[in-house]
């Protein structure tokens, strides 16, 4: 449970936010209160998939920042392998150095959309694209600011929530608290080990600082990131007030029904599952992503 995490609420680091109107997703740079040390948390690389550009205008604006600030980046989180967004980690790494951190159950999404795109034994399904595999409670460092990651599946099986000090990122596990939370019907998913693991989050401290990885302003709401544990477990639409599980898993799996699929979920599953590198090139050069026709 959330109590046997290392919390503590007396480290307040620095939260910087990037808000990503293509995929409504939000970055962060997260900076150590008494060092220069940050990490950035779910980057985001640009892509007109209708043409196929890759282009790094939203990387661009963290790697600016940082350095404006001089800022030492040390870690690049992914909370999960996303479906909505390509990661810029690659990117950011190769400017500012930095290790790639992602869950251990990396290795389950990888052996999955490995079948699904039919890749090759040069793709390895081991987790070995990132520098970093979390386990749940495992504890890092940005500066002197001491962090942990939680193992919070059910969005999907890797899903990690990272807590830094007296803010966490949720990830896909919880939107704010008119939003509700993520759909769970991915290859992996499961609405009611997603319940559980919101129950974990919701276990943190009520003043805990909660910053959301997607907000859709719903209702014509402005775009809104930053809530509370205490306001999520209250006011959350989907499993604020004692919500029973039952009603969130009837609620979850007819709701996931009816929802499309994410516009840039093949680009996005093909290029995260790499950490965020392109598929490698072909024997002329060249760099392809691939759309399995009827494969998802
Ligand atoms: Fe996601």
């Amino acid at each position: 449970m959330g109590s046997n995490y290392p919390v503590d609420m007396s480290v307040k680091p620095d939260v910087k936010a990037f808000f990503d109107p293509e995929t409504w997703t939000i970055s962060y740079v997260v900076k150590d209160p008494n060092s220069d040390a940050c990490a950035v948390v779910d980057s985001v690389m640009d892509i007109d998939y209708a043409a196929g550009r890759i282009t790094y205008k939203s990387a661009d604006e963290i790697i600016a920042y940082i350095k404006e600030q001089g800022l030492k980046l040390e870690w690049l989180i992914e909370t999960h392998v996303h479906a909505d967004h390509l990661s810029a980690a690659p990117y950011i790494q190769d400017a500012l150095g930095g290790k790639i951190g992602i869950g251990e159950h990396i290795v389950t999404v990888q052996e999955t959309f490995g079948k699904v795109f039919n890749e090759g034994t040069e793709f390895q399904r081991d987790g070995s694209q990132f520098d970093r595999l979390f386990k749940d409670g495992d504890t890092y460092t940005v500066g002197t600011m001491h962090c942990f990651a939680m193992h919070t599946p059910g969005h999907t099986p890797a899903c990690m929530v990272h807590v830094m000090g007296d803010a966490t990122f949720t990830g896909d596990t919880l939107f704010m608290p008119d939003g509700g939370s993520a759909r769970a019907d991915f290859p992996g998913g499961d609405a009611g080990v997603l319940y559980d693991s919101i129950q974990k989050v919701l276990a943190l401290p009520d003043d805990m600082r909660l910053f959301m990885c997607h907000d859709y302003g719903p209702n014509g709401r402005d775009i809104a990131w930053e809530t509370t544990v205490g306001a999520e477990k209250e006011h959350n639409i989907h499993v604020g007030g004692g919500k029973s599980k039952d009603d969130f898993v009837k609620f979850r799996t007819e709701r996931d029904a009816q929802l499309a699929m994410p516009r840039l979920i093949i680009p996005s599953l093909q290029v995260n599952m790499r950490a965020g590198e392109l598929p490698p090139p072909d024997q002329d050069g060249k760099t392809f992503l691939k759309v399995p026709v009827n494969g998802l």
